[in-house]
């Protein structure tokens, strides 16, 4: 398979550039520029593309490469930082420029590149960059420039190298022409990766590998495991089995959708576990957030591995991780905000032979997609991520079964409403009970009862997120269901918070 490799300088658009190849029908991958010149090698990929990045390329900690990538024979094209590292690396001189240059800029072609083919000789491009090339290295040919930047773009022929000040990754008027006239026209590549291929490929992989072994998955009928689960399943069928816990804390009629889908139409060999006492019992009286969050996790761990081994005898775990969890995972470690308890990456005290991951190489989209590939149904595909704790993180306090129920009726019902007024590009939207009690007046007489507060963000990615600005009659009717139909609750309030300073979930 022809493959791409993006060297990542510390970008935020990275794994653009990544999804912009992959639409371009080849298979690509992102290593960080800390990366040993062996495994990119190792890695034997037809073309490489270095990413921006936020540094100045001429400063002795920043981010760099061994420059033998250059004698690879492979043609590489540089972006931004990766333009002027390439340069600064092969003898060119960068430096800050008097003025920077931000937003739309309007470049003009110098001569004839095979880079710009089909692109007209003047249009706009994406700038974001304080530092400039000033001196090409020898060899190079300057190919286009800006009002403030002679140096817009630049390449050496002989070599393959190219580079490019601004950034075609991001929505512009040629940016997918400039990087398919890298891919095709200057790499050779063929484009013929698709998610139909991948399917073929994959499963082919893991019946290679499995054999006639046993396979355990964790199966929380979220879109990621449930993609995961149907593909090991087409390879391995009835030797895969699939345990889902019900902790007591899903949505509404969440667990028996996930058993009529999966068990009984798709056939999965599908053990769901009733848990909800045993959660429920070791939460009593539990009402710190991050504590409550260790314990569903670590029992979570517990329910799974008594019913591995009632199974006995299995070699390998499946799990749903993703991409973008890949690339996160390998890229310094942050604060912890919260211990997100995923059912994935769970049992490392289990002995298993190996993991199996079959979309640890695709994007979100690319999952669904796949989804779509292998008939599930567009309820599981289009899910809004649910957090592995459920309901329990979205009451405030101790849980008992009465807030339990109430934050699940809640959350129903400002579901209902939000799809039957067709309320779109909302990224998630929710019901949470703040545990907080107040005076109201329901038929004449007092009340004293609970708050529901209601929760709806727009993200991209979920790291940050703006509070959803959702109709006001959407508000005004689900208001008045929760408060017509739940008993124990008499207001409603919106959260109007966006991400930071608050978390989209409440715990
Ligand atoms: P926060 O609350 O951290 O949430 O802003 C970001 C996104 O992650 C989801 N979330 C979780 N997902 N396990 C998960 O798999 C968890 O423990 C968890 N906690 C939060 C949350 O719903 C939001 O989409």
């Amino acid at each position: 398979m022809q493959k791409v490799l993006i060297i990542d300088f510390g970008s935020q658009t990275v794994q653009l550039i990544a999804k912009t190849v992959r639409q371009h029908h080849i298979y690509c991958e992102i290593m960080p520029h800390y990366a040993s010149f062996n495994k990119i090698k190792e890695y034997s990929p037809s073309a490489i593309i270095f990413s921006g990045g936020n540094n100045s390329c001429y400063e002795a900690s920043s981010p760099t490469i061994d420059k033998a990538v250059f004698d690879l024979g492979v043609p590489i094209l540089g972006i931004c930082y990766g333009f002027q590292l390439m340069s600064h690396l092969l003898g060119g001189t960068v430096t800050p420029s008097q003025k920077g240059e931000f937003g739309k800029t309007e470049v003009v072609l110098v001569g004839k590149s095979q880079l710009f083919e089909g692109v007209d000789d003047k249009f706009d491009v994406t700038m974001s960059h304080f530092d400039s090339v000033t001196t090409l290295p020898t060899e190079f040919t300057l190919t286009s420039s800006t009002a403030n930047c002679k140096y817009a773009s630049a390449e050496c022929l002989s070599k393959k190298l190219f580079g490019i000040q601004f950034h075609p990754e991001v929505t512009s008027q040629f940016g997918q022409i400039i990087l398919g006239n890298f891919l095709y026209k200057i790499a050779g590549l063929a484009g013929d990766w698709s998610l139909g291929e991948f399917v073929k490929s994959t499963v082919e992989q893991i019946k290679q590998r499995v054999g006639n072994k046993r396979v355990l998955c964790a199966f929380s009928g979220g879109v990621d495991s449930a993609v995961s689960a149907m593909l090991v399943h087409q390879a391995v069928g009835d030797n895969l089995f699939c345990i889902y816990v019900d902790h007591g804390f899903m949505r509404q009629n969440e667990t028996e959708e996930v058993l009529q889908i999966f068990k009984q139409e798709k056939g999965l060999n599908l053990i769901a576990v009733d848990a909800k006492e045993h959660f429920m019992s070791k939460l009593k009286g539990v009402t710190e957030p991050e504590r409550k969050r260790k314990i569903i996790g670590e029992e979570f761990i517990r329910v799974f591995e008594k019913e591995a081994k009632k199974l006995g005898n299995i070699s390998f775990l499946v799990q749903g991780t993703i991409y973008p969890d890949v690339i996160e995972s390998g890229s310094g470690s942050g604060e912890v905000i919260k211990t997100h308890h995923n059912v994935g990456g769970l049992p490392s005290v289990m002995d298993f032979e190996g993991l199996i991951e079959p979309v640890r190489c695709l994007f979100k989209d690319e999952v669904r997609s796949v989804g779509l590939e292998l008939n599930i149904p567009m309820q599981i595909i289009n899910r809004q991520p649910f957090p592995g704790p459920g309901l329990a993180v979205r009451i405030i306090g101790e849980l008992t079964q009465e807030k339990v129920d109430i934050v699940r009726q809640a959350d129903h019902i400002f579901r209902q409403e939000m799809q039957e007024s067709k309320v779109e590009n909302v990224w998630q939207y929710f019901a949470v009970l703040p545990d907080v009690l107040s005076t109201g007046v329901m038929g004449d007489k007092r009340t004293y009862a609970h708050t529901v507060a209601l929760r709806a963000v727009c993200s991209v990615d979920a790291m940050t997120a703006e509070w959803a600005h959702i109709p006001y009659d959407v508000l005004e009717r689900t208001s008045q269901k929760i408060t017509n139909n739940i008993r124990g609750v008499n207001r409603v309030v919106y959260d109007i918070t966006s991400k930071p300073p608050a978390t989209i979930e409440w715990e």
